[in-house]
Formats: structure tokens, C-alpha cells, sequence
């Protein structure tokens, strides 16, 4: 599996045929040094809640590839009535698709869509579990600190992905706890430096990550495992 950081909270995930977007956070993300038109062949995007730098690019990406989006059912919802290919799940539920098994986890934080029209209703955000032959991806969204976390040591994840900016979501201090209730075998920190209000230094996470391997990702970097 092959997994490439686009800044913020956006990976691409490969495995043969399948290729993913996590939160694709593109346009205005002003860590991303690629345009949006660049990301084709895309065949899944997923959504962990409705804010604006991970529901991102979206629309735009669906209409560029032909994909089916995997989001929890407000979302999803929304998105259908764009005219979007999508798969609705919650919190808790898992599904297996053609190329892998999909787990929606909690997550605490927002997700109202922002739309010329006033917010919409985005359900609760969440995080994933994805599963592709055999190896493990969790990708935690946007969250604080939570003791769910501690029910995923059971999922051996192979790769966390944890937001360690603050402010809106875990700091540094928190996402080590959190990695030590995942035990993941690799963590990647993300959703930092982006703005100003989330700066932080992934070395310092790295360096008090005693739970299991760090890999901090520059922004274009990929990691096969
Ligand atoms: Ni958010
Ligand atoms: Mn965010």
C-alpha cells in the first residue's frame, strides 16, 4: 500500500486498482503545491466530517474522476443531491467494498457544510479504518482526545494518522496519548501549520513518541508499506 501526504488531513491511498483521497483539501490549502486538476484516476474519495478544509475539493475531484465518495449519511446525503456518487455509513459501521473493508470511528469536533446558503447539517464527524489486503490505515479526522481511541488497539492498525495541531483538535501532548491508545506500528502526524493558529513541530512529536515509530511527511512524500 502506498500512501502520499497532500498537506493538512489530505492522503492519497493506492493499492493496485484502487486509489483514494482522504479529505481533499486542495484549492486554499496553502501548504499544497499541486492543482486540483492534477489528482486523476481517483476511484474513492472519503469525507471525515463537513468542515471546509476536508469535505475540500470534492465536488470539484468527482467531477474530474469517476468515484464513489464514502461519507457518513448527512454528508453523503448532501453531496448525492450535487449529483455525487456516494455511500452513506456511521459512526461504528463497517461495510466491505470491492477493494477493501471501510470502518467509520468517532471523532469529537464539528462538521457543519458551509454553503452560499447557510450551514448544513454534516452528521457526525468521524474517522476511518481502511482496510486493503491485509494492512491497516486509521485516519482519525478532525478530534480531541478520546477513550474510544482505546478500542482500536484491537483493529492492529498498521498506520495512524493524528492531528497534531491544536486548537481544533488534538495538540501534541494529546496525540501522543491517543497513539498510545491506538498502538499503531507507525504514526503520521497531520492537520498542522496550515494556518497560524495550528503551528506546531512534528519533531517534537516524533521525539515524544515512545509508542511506536514516527514518519513525518513532507508535503508530496509517499510511504510504502
Ligand atoms: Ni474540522
Ligand atoms: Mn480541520
Amino acid at each position: 500500500m502506498k500512501i502520499t501526504y497532500l498537506g493538512h488531513s489530505a492522503f492519497i491511498i493506492e493499492e493496485g486498482d484502487f486509489k483514494g483521497i482522504i479529505d481533499p483539501f486542495i484549492t486554499g490549502n496553502s501548504l499544497s503545491n499541486i492543482n486540483v486538476d492534477e489528482i486523476t484516476g481517483l476511484s474513492h474519495i472519503f469525507v471525515t466530517h463537513g468542515h471546509g478544509d476536508h469535505l475540500g475539493d470534492t465536488i470539484k475531484l468527482a467531477a474530474n474522476n469517476d468515484v464513489l465518495v464514502i461519507s457518513n449519511a448527512e454528508i453523503s446525503n448532501y453531496l448525492k443531491e450535487q449529483g455525487l456518487n456516494t455511500h452513506s455509513m456511521h459512526i461504528g459501521g463497517r461495510h466491505s467494498f470491492d477493494f477493501g473493508v471501510v470502518k467509520l470511528t468517532p471523532a469529537l469536533h464539528g462538521s457543519a457544510i458551509s454553503t452560499e446558503s447557510g450551514p448544513v447539517d454534516g452528521g457526525n464527524p468521524c474517522g476511518f479504518v481502511i482496510e486493503i489486503n491485509g494492512k491497516k490505515i486509521y485516519h482519525a479526522g478532525d478530534t480531541g482526545l478520546t477513550m474510544d481511541m482505546k478500542l482500536l488497539e484491537i483493529e492492529n492498525i498498521d498506520v495512524g494518522l493524528f492531528p497534531i495541531g491544536g486548537n481544533f483538535t488534538m495538540d501534541i501532548e494529546d496525540a501522543i496519548r491517543a497513539v498510545d491508545f491506538v498502538k499503531p506500528k507507525l504514526a503520521i502526524p497531520m492537520h498542522y501549520d496550515t494556518f497560524p493558529v495550528i503551528k506546531a513541530d512534528p519533531r517534537e512529536f516524533a521525539e515524544k513518541n515512545k509508542t511506536c515509530n514516527t514518519k513525518i511527511m513532507s508535503i508530496g512524500e509517499s510511504y510504502e508499506f
